[in-house]
């Protein structure tokens, strides 16, 4: 379930063209669970009108402090006090800057100025012309509202209403909604660095042809969103696959099973988790052709040879850091039947504290799967739900591991 379920956002339009994605926004968190009540300043509604956002909001909105609905007329009270956080997107140059010097000429500002500040944190999503973010006056107004303890989030780079291209776009709907995922969600490896592989690896027979193993790495993709979402800095190394990188985490692309390794000796240094979820590829034929192989009228294919990949997993698990409990590390097994029994004497083969198994055949390719958490004392089942859903008890679980072998 999402950590915006059950969270009641204060949605905040100032003046700007990115208005139009509020509306994206104002759907994405009523779908995720949360309520909404909209804050419009005079500016924005030039841009989006309040009867769009009141129908996708549920609710009417707030446009002006002289509301006569409020009986003790405080709209700016009564709207702060019941929020978990306000969200203003787009935060134009203007509110920013009003934002800073405590100004509250308008319902928006005044309700920002009015919350409680260390009850409802105000998260900010800039958006403007790329000039106007890199003005000097605008890079005061950042700094300044951080050090205030608002949340100022990225913004974009690319193409401008204006024509121009540059940084200053307001972030994605999509963008936004994930960083207010991970605001709301407690920061459980706040400080740790996660290692992640996923995916399968490709093995070159010619460059043309290869040998790969059936995985679309969503479970390590779902790992690697979970451990970012719980304050981890996040290393994902990919094998081929065609899904985009969870935000806020930095993306190795590799593509065989000697570049996974050399990808994970180069970062395994400076983590504290290491969680295998890639599907590696046993064998590697043992040359790869330098051109296509044709075929040769014979009806038989040439023949290959094959030889055996690194064990990227057992490489690490037997480093210094890992025996020596600096580095955490999470294997895991595809198994077609006997997950038990198998996955158990696979943590053991493998020298890994746990090893999470799953069927095979029920988990490639599919949204969802089943987990057993196989450690030195037994095991314990994670039982069917999304992979999202099991990334997010699997990284909760292995904080709790690390935060009992701290205590
Ligand atoms: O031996 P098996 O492939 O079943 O082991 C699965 C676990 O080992 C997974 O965590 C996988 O990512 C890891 N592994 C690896 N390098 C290999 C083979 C498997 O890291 N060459």
């Amino acid at each position: 379930m999402s950590h915006l379920a059950g969270k009641h956002i204060v949605l905040g339009l100032s003046g700007g063209i990115a208005a139009f994605k509020s509306a994206e926004i104002c759907r994405a968190l009523v779908k995720a669970g949360a309520t909404v009540q909209v804050v419009m300043t005079e500016a924005a509604e030039h841009f989006m009108t309040a009867v769009t956002m009141q129908a996708l909001s549920g609710r009417p909105v707030y446009t002006s402090q002289w509301d006569v609905r409020e009986p003790n007329n405080m709209a700016h009270i009564n709207l702060s006090r019941e929020a978990d956080a306000i969200l203003v997107a787009p935060a134009s140059a203007d509110f920013m800057a009003k934002l800073l010097h405590g100004r509250a000429d308008e319902l928006l500002s005044l309700m920002c100025l009015a919350r409680p500040i260390d009850k409802v944190p105000l998260i900010v999503a800039p958006a403007m012309n790329r000039e106007m973010w890199a003005n000097p006056a605008t890079r005061r107004n950042v700094a300044q509202l951080q050090a205030d303890g608002i949340h100022v989030l990225e913004v974009g780079q690319g193409d401008q209403a204006c024509g121009e291209i540059g940084d200053g776009r307001m972030l994605e709907a999509e963008e936004i909604l994930e960083d207010l995922e991970a605001f709301f969600t407690p920061k459980a490896l706040a400080g740790q660095a996660v290692l992640v592989t996923a995916g399968p690896t490709y093995e070159a027979i010619d460059p043309v042809r290869g040998i790969t193993t059936l995985s679309s790495g969503q479970m390590g993709f779902a790992i690697a969103r979970a451990a970012r979402m719980a304050g981890a800095e996040v290393t994902l190394v990919a094998g081929p696959v065609s899904l985009s990188t969870p935000r806020g985490v930095r993306r190795v692309d590799v593509r065989s099973a000697r570049d996974m390794l050399q990808a994970v000796e180069q970062h395994a240094g400076a983590a504290q988790i290491f969680i295998a979820t890639a599907a590696v590829a046993d064998w590697r034929p043992a040359t790869s052709a330098a051109h296509k192989i044709k075929k040769d009228g014979s009806g038989q294919m040439p023949a290959l040879g094959f030889v055996e990949n690194p064990d990227i997993l057992a490489t690490v698990a037997r480093s210094a850091r890992a025996l020596s409990g600096e580095l955490f590390c999470v294997g895991f097994a595809a198994e077609s039947h006997d997950l038990l029994a198998h996955a158990t004497a696979k943590r053991e083969r493998k020298g890994v504290p746990l090893l999470v198994g799953n069927i095979g055949p029920s988990t490639f390719g599919r949204d969802d799967n089943a987990l057993l958490l196989v450690d030195a004392l037994g095991a314990h089942e994670l039982p069917r739900a999304s992979k999202q859903v099991l990334a997010n008890q699997l990284i909760h679980d292995i904080a709790r591991r690390l935060g009992a072998a701290k205590a």
